[in-house]
């Protein structure tokens, strides 16, 4: 990746010299969060334990033994959230809702208090001139559902949609664009096939009913929001990811194809077309006796918006011995990573979106990067005289955006109907797996004092979204 640097009080423009008007006049420019990861106040306002509360707590789970019961406190510092926002300059805010604020076990009447916390929020977010974008699952799951089977029974998908049908009817007045579904791909292989995230279940390919039940939450989901409100936008959001082979050889040609089948496909077509694609590649059988007859119609109910989350693409080979798996996933050659440890690959963002497009056509709805950014080791310089202020310098993000950015500029170029970018994330936040330790915010959160310290990141995305030349 090659860029010219950017430098505060120069415009905003990405690595290849666009400025934001060079996008569409009504594209809109956002970041995003995720509850558990920065609203803390765990047991707040009668709010239920989610899987993530009792995954978190669990030794061993999480590095560095941390949990979400603090976070970012935006639970409470909401307002002062909202203010940077307005400072920023977005049009658009992605957030999600924790189900267990709004039925705590998951079934029954809704919880005023955690209504209330999502009301405020969208009212202040109106009032700064920011259109809310509703998630309304990012992971969080009852905990009193998954006792009773969580994602691996059936009747979870339809208290998912009596859930998303209370919260349209009380904020369906005021948010306009609704997202279901947070990457169900990694709800069901990191929760309920590898077990990295809660609910922390070991099941691989067994896990295939989560994969079907959190797709037919989905569709009914997309059926209770409309039902409300009739004019929604309404979509769901995939974590896709291009998958290279290593080499020419059929085995790592098939390999690839294998992930590509679980990844990608797995989650695109059932929401697209209608039908699960074949896994006989896998050469290794997925019972999907658990899907009903009537159940992909209820899955492909037409979208207004497919959300996409876009981090790098995936490398990989045939299987070395005693790994469970058709594919094996190994590094991509010749590109830096972030902190995470992913390939930093702009050009993937642009050949995803043309591959989407050739690959689904007409069965493509219009498309936004609901998720894009990096983690890197941010570093906090404490202020030291008259004058000075604490500030966190972040180039490599700096980098990473305006590359990133650019790469969907091209897409637009090539006849993609992108709408809207977000940035992962507004704030630094809690990691999952990874706990604080990584940092994707555009602002420095820092967790012993809750002080916010906007990067240089957050800088250069308000010079960009001031589109000045
Ligand atoms: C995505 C998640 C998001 C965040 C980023 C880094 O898979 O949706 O919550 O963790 O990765």
């Amino acid at each position: 990746m090659t860029s010219t640097p950017w430098l505060p009080g120069t415009p905003g423009t990405t690595s290849d010299g666009r400025l934001r008007t060079a996008f569409p006049a009504d594209f809109l420019w956002g970041t995003a969060t995720a509850s558990y990861q920065i609203e803390g106040s765990a047991d707040a306002d009668g709010k239920g334990l989610s899987i993530w509360d009792t995954f978190s707590h669990e030794p061993g789970r999480i590095a560095g033994g941390d949990t979400g019961d603090i976070a970012c406190d935006h639970y409470v510092r909401m307002p002062e959230d909202v203010a940077l926002m307005a400072d920023l300059g977005v049009s658009s805010y992605r957030f999600s809702v924790s189900w267990p604020r709004i039925q705590p076990t998951g079934t029954g009447a809704a919880e005023a208090r955690g209504l209330d916390f999502y009301s405020r929020l969208v009212d202040q977010l109106l009032a700064a001139g920011i259109a809310p974008a509703l998630t309304l699952y990012h992971w969080d799951l009852p905990q009193a559902l998954e006792d009773q089977g969580g994602w691996l029974d059936r009747d979870t998908a339809y208290r998912f949609a009596g859930y998303a049908g209370l919260v349209a009817e009380h904020l369906g007045d005021r948010v306009h664009t609704w997202i279901t579904i947070n990457e169900a791909v990694v709800v069901s292989t990191f929760g309920y096939a590898l077990g990295t995230h809660a609910p922390g279940k070991v099941l691989l390919f067994d896990s295939f009913p989560a994969t079907h039940h959190v797709l037919l939450g989905h569709g009914l989901a997309v059926q209770a929001v409309r039902d409300v409100i009739p004019g929604a936008r309404v979509g769901i959001t995939h974590n896709l990811s291009p998958v290279h082979p290593e080499s020419d050889s059929p085995q790592d040609a098939r390999a690839a194809a294998s992930l590509d089948a679980v990844q990608n496909g797995t989650y695109m077509d059932p929401c697209l077309l209608g039908r699960y694609p074949s896994l006989d590649i896998l050469g290794i059988p997925v019972d999907r006796s658990c899907v009903l007859e009537g159940d992909l119609a209820i899955i492909s109910t037409p979208l207004d918006v497919l959300g996409i989350n876009y981090y790098n693409p995936t490398v990989v080979k045939a299987p070395g011995e005693g790994n469970p798996f058709p594919f094996e996933i190994t590094a991509m050659p010749g590109y830096a990573q972030t902190a995470m440890g992913w390939s930093i690959v702009p050009d993937g963002l642009r050949d995803l979106l043309v591959g989407v497009k050739e690959q689904y056509g007409e069965a493509l709805p219009p498309v936004m990067i609901t998720e894009n950014g990096a983690a890197f080791d941010d570093v906090l310089v404490e202020a030291t005289g008259d004058g000075d202020v604490p500030h966190v310098d972040d180039p490599q993000r700096v980098d990473y955006l305006r590359s990133h950015i650019g790469a969907v500029g091209d897409a637009i170029d090539a006849g993609v109907d992108v709408r809207g970018y977000d940035v992962w994330s507004f704030l630094d936040n809690f990691e999952w797996a990874e706990g604080y330790a990584k940092r994707f915010g555009l602002v420095y959160c820092d967790y012993p004092t809750q002080r916010r310290i906007p990067k240089l990141s957050y800088s250069w995305f308000r010079a960009f979204l001031e589109g000045t030349s």
